[in-house]
């Protein structure tokens, strides 16, 4: 079965073009347009700037992958587009021109959660990802810790009681003149600089739950640079305190990741979302798993970021496994869509 995907969410415009067979599928193609440099001189997305450019991207995007695959309308047996959740307008603008291919070729159109994209993207082109497993799902709006005893089946453990994890990363990149987007621009300073230098709370850290708070630390950042504006000044300075703010986050994640598997009595550990292509992070949990007996499942850095692969994938697998598809007059975008609405059984 070959999927045509559409993911338009956010602030990347990506279409993907997956074959599914028997337990595996295959990544046929993908592209992906970045609007990073849009929208990089106003420090974050601008909705409007986004839809609009998603619009103007699209339609020649989906032309060039199947060139580049190899591929015509007549090998496409249905069509999956993100319907939520995420920026209203960017949504629209992926829903209606899939609603649109659709109508004009005769195709199934099989609207996907984001989030269960990502959820499940560590197994695109590789064995199905075991079950049970727990997710560490961290992106620019949410951090999650999910049970995943199959697709459709999924228990909600432990998530952020204020920022998200990305969100840290963004706002303190913005502090420390970094720019957007914040985690690789953290990541790539962090890099140069000294993670030991400044001792940044570990929210939540000792905590028996397996919930986050990341705001804190936000405030951390800023008292310290409010204290210390020289070392905005220094390339050294900067380098230090992004090393020492991506460690902090990193060590909560790992920890309350760890905490998770061994309360739920799972050996299988999947991450997911943008910040999971951070490298410390990684690092660091692979450290933690093989002390832990505990095997790590990673997305490549490419399926960790928002793409369309995985929005092909989570179709192909919904449709696999006979999961309900949302009946024609359910293919609106939806800016808020809970998780738990898209378990086994429902949609
Ligand atoms: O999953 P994603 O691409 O979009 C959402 O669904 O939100 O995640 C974007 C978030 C942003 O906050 C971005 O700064 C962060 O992921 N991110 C990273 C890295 N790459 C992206 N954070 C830390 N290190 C990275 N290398
Ligand atoms: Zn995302």
């Amino acid at each position: 079965m070959n999927i045509l995907a559409i993911e338009t969410s956010c602030d990347e415009s990506a279409v993907a073009l997956l074959a599914g067979a028997g337990r595996q599928a295959t990544l046929i193609g993908e592209r992906i347009a970045s609007q990073v440099a849009l929208h990089a001189r106003f420090g974050g997305v601008v909705p409007e700037l986004a839809s609009r450019e998603h619009l103007r991207a699209l339609p020649p995007m989906v032309e060039a992958l199947l060139v580049d695959c190899r591929r015509d309308w007549r090998d496409i047996d249905a069509i999956a587009v993100t319907a939520g959740p995420g920026l209203m307008g960017a949504l629209l603008v992926g829903v209606s021109y899939a609603r649109g291919l659709a109508a004009a070729s005769g195709l199934p159109l099989i609207p996907v959660h984001h989030l269960e994209g990502h959820l499940l993207a560590a197994g695109i082109g590789g064995d199905p990802l075991p079950q049970p497993s727990v997710t560490l799902l961290v992106s620019g709006g949410h951090t999650l810790l999910v049970r995943v005893d199959g697709v459709g089946r999924y228990r909600l453990l432990g998530q952020t009681v204020d920022d998200a994890a990305g969100e840290c990363f963004d706002k303190c990149a913005r502090m420390l003149g970094l720019g957007y987007p914040g985690g690789p621009a953290i990541a790539d300073a962090a890099a140069r600089g000294e993670a030991a230098r400044f001792a940044f709370p570990r929210p939540m850290l000792r905590k028996p739950n397996l919930h986050f708070s990341f705001s804190g630390l936000k405030t951390a950042v800023a008292y310290l640079l409010r204290d210390q504006p020289d070392l905005l000044a220094s390339a050294d300075g900067v380098a230090d305190v992004a090393a020492s703010l991506q460690q902090a986050i990193c060590e909560v994640l790992a920890t309350k990741a760890l905490a998770a598997c061994r309360q739920q009595g799972v050996d299988d550990l999947v991450i997911a979302g943008g910040v999971a292509a951070n490298r410390r992070l990684r690092e660091m949990l692979a450290a933690r798993c093989g002390r832990q007996g505990v095997r790590l499942h990673l997305p490549r850095g490419s399926h960790c970021t928002d793409n369309a692969a995985m929005i092909a994938y989570a179709a192909w697998l919904r449709h696999r496994q006979g999961l309900p598809i949302p009946a024609r007059d359910r293919w609106d975008a939806r800016a808020r869509w809970p998780l738990d609405s898209v378990v086994a059984g429902t949609v």
